[in-house]
């Protein structure tokens, strides 16, 4: 008989999902760290990326209610760009102000893990009627004509502005790219976005060119993983020129 071990799955490591995707090879798993006792961690890596990780994912969450709090009126239509492990779609379905919320993520088989329940949130989202999600690519997405205009738009896909998962990704960052967006939002509608790192000067310029007032919001966090803690940056540009 083979062990766990053997066939990739044992209580403290087991991958979850493995394919190759368009835009590199796709990984699920879930495994414990001793320091962390019986918490499952459910982590993403997609190439040599590490997308995302339950273990700690304050910055996601601010995203959203960063992004939410520069809007002062309800019945709120939100597009969030990037699904990955949930947090920031479930963070912004927690304003009661938001009408409908829709997810988009290039990848089917992370929709597929949510739709599944295959990781923690998935539940969430599922049963919320507010929310749906949808395979495409967001970057596509918002060079083409508005289906809709928007009270908000939530980013979280590329790790900065300069550190693309795809190299076609980085149009959508310059003040063209960043321009076609803001036509898809309504004329005082906001557009946030979360980056690695501290904020950086040269991309809330580039914001304020399109966006009539933008704020970079420094956000920090305990990583468990360093034991130290880490900075993200939430931009928050609102008013489109
Ligand atoms: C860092 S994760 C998002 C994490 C998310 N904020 C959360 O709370 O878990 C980035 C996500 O963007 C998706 N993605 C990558 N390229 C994309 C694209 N061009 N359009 C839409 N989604 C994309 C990935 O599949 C991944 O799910």
């Amino acid at each position: 008989m083979q062990s766990q071990a053997w066939c990739g799955m044992s209580i403290f490591y087991e991958e979850l999902d493995f394919r190759p995707t368009p835009i590199g090879d796709l990984m699920l798993r879930r495994r414990r760290m001793p320091q962390f006792g019986d918490t499952d961690i459910y982590e993403v890596k997609l190439a040599e990326d590490f997308l995302m990780t339950s273990l700690f994912h304050e910055a996601e969450s601010q995203l959203a209610i960063k992004g939410l709090a520069a809007l002062d009126r309800g019945d709120l239509d939100v597009v969030v760009g990037g699904l990955g492990l949930g947090y920031t779609a479930v963070e912004a379905l927690k304003d009661a102000r938001v009408a409908s919320l829709v997810v988009v993520d290039f990848l089917e088989a992370v929709i597929g893990w949510h739709q599944s329940e295959l990781v923690p949130l998935g539940k969430t989202l599922n049963d919320d009627l507010r929310c749906s999600l949808r395979q495409a690519d967001f970057f596509a997405l918002m060079r083409n004509a508005p289906e809709k205009q928007l009270d908000a738009i939530l980013l979280d896909i590329d790790h900065t502005p300069t550190n693309v998962l795809h190299q076609s990704n980085t149009h959508f960052y310059t003040e063209e790219g960043l321009a076609e967006m803001a036509q898809h939002l309504k004329p005082d509608g906001v557009f946030a976005m979360w980056a690695d790192g501290a904020p950086e000067d040269f991309f809330a310029e580039r914001l304020g060119l399109v966006f009539a007032e933008t704020k970079a919001h420094t956000i920090e966090f305990n990583n468990p993983i360093t034991g130290g803690t880490s900075v993200g940056a939430v931009y928050v540009a609102a008013g489109r020129r």
